[in-house]
């Protein structure tokens, strides 16, 4: 049998409370107050901006939506909760779940806008405080790394988070072949996956056409597209906190004959690549093993006519594929500690690479997106238009098409890699 929520989530706890007391003992810390956040106006407004809380507060409580509140952590001593819930006729005061956690906790329920009074001690504060003593560099780099490798608790979350963002997708597709604009079919992922768009742990990206092209497409059309060439869908999830990143790109039904081709072979490349996660892999190799792959893909394919050494060489597969091929996942869709070393060095990307935001070499319970994509986007391929070994013509054809990302959240293992992203059913 396999345990239940609560139990990975008490063992979860445990681990975080002997890491953290050891991270504040080294630093000569009696504790640590983590503030939740707090949601901001709109300028000269009294209306609220989508509110997201600090991760250092989600990695021991998974409340994403819980603002104005603050965890005390000491060592040796059960967390202390300064939870933010005011008696109040405008809204409703905040509640607590039915979680493990929270029997851990004490749990102080009052009017937390300002920070709690702290007992007498060396304390340091953490999150989007003001002080200028707040979030000592070496602490937050030492809690940072603390996240890198998650407790099977967090795999189960990020893992139930995956299923339920793949329902959505389902629907996505569903409303595709229906003839849904991209508004409709944000509306149906929404309804589907059972989520209100503020708490989505990034805005969806559902690229119609074109739209697909552009590699953090902010809009919904209301109106679907004459042609329906093709659809680009990046949408993920929040359970508990913990983040799903799932991208599928599918065909419409006035594609291109060279697009599905294409959609297979960044599928493969996918696969290819999850494949070769393990422990000790430098995250950059498998950077340039993408570009080698999309680079054999376009050959294979007939866009380019050169060789895939070339392609690499001559900067073409990055014009056709700008963005890294991952990044480490958890509370933050990007989550921290990507571009430094476990004793928090820099490791910055490579110069070609200036956009890969993870640089480490792989670990156990690293959960990481692999996430290749093939896009046509025409300011960064108007450098090579001068190229004959490019075929213009359907490198032109394919442009209403925008691009094709396919990607899956695998956690790395022992062995190899676990992928936690479910197969999306026909
Ligand atoms: N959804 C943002 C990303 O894939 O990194
Ligand atoms: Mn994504
Ligand atoms: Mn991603």
């Amino acid at each position: 049998m396999t345990d239940s929520l609560d139990s990975l989530q008490q063992r979860h706890l445990e681990a975080l409370e002997a890491a953290y007391a050891q991270v504040l003992e080294r630093l000569g810390l009696d504790g640590v107050l983590i503030h939740s956040g707090r949601p901001r106006c709109h300028f000269a407004d009294d209306q609220e901006a989508s509110f997201a809380a600090f991760g250092h507060f989600m990695h021991w409580t998974g409340q994403a939506q819980l603002a104005h509140s603050w965890l005390l952590v000491r060592p040796g001593r059960a967390p202390r909760l300064y939870l933010h819930a005011p008696d109040d006729f405008w809204h409703l005061p905040a509640t607590l779940p039915e979680e493990a956690w929270v029997a851990r906790f004490e749990v102080e329920r009052g009017r937390f806008e300002t920070p709690p009074t702290l007992p007498a001690g060396r304390f340091a504060v953490i999150g989007d405080v003001d002080a200028a003593d707040a979030n000592p560099p070496g602490l937050v780099a030492a809690l940072n790394e603390l996240r890198v490798c998650k407790s099977e608790y967090e795999m189960a979350c990020i893992a139930e988070a995956n299923r339920r963002a793949l329902q959505g997708h389902a629907a996505a597709r569903r409303c595709l072949l229906d003839g849904g604009a991209e508004l409709d079919i944000q509306l149906a992922y929404l309804g589907t996956s059972r989520q209100r768009e503020n708490e989505l742990p990034y805005a969806n990206i559902i690229g119609a056409n074109a739209h697909g092209g552009v590699l953090h497409y902010q809009h919904y059309d209301r109106q679907a597209p004459v042609r329906r060439r093709s659809l680009l869908v990046d949408a993920g999830h929040r359970q508990r906190g913990y983040c799903a990143d799932i991208t599928r790109t599918w065909a419409g039904p006035d594609a291109d004959p060279a697009f599905q081709p294409l959609i297979d072979g960044v599928t493969a490349i996918k696969e290819r690549l999850a494949a070769a996660l393990a422990p000790g892999v430098e995250f950059v190799v498998l950077q340039e093993r993408m570009h080698q792959l999309l680079g054999a893909l376009l050959v294979d394919q007939g866009v380019v006519r050169c060789t895939p050494e070339a392609a690499v060489e001559s900067g073409l597969t990055r014009a056709f594929c700008p963005h890294g091929l991952g990044h480490l996942l958890g509370v933050q869709v990007h989550d921290v500690a990507g571009r430094v070393d476990a004793t928090g060095r820099p490791l910055p990307p490579p110069q070609a690479h200036p956009a890969l935001r993870l640089t480490r070499t792989l670990a156990p319970g690293m959960v990481v997106t692999i996430e290749p994509g093939l896009y046509v986007i025409p300011m960064l391929l108007a450098p090579h238009r001068g190229r004959d070994d490019v075929d213009w013509g359907v490198v032109d054809r394919l442009a209403d098409h925008g691009g094709i990302r396919i990607e899956d959240n695998l956690a790395v293992t022992a062995e190899g890699a676990h992928n936690l992203t479910p197969v999306l059913p026909d």
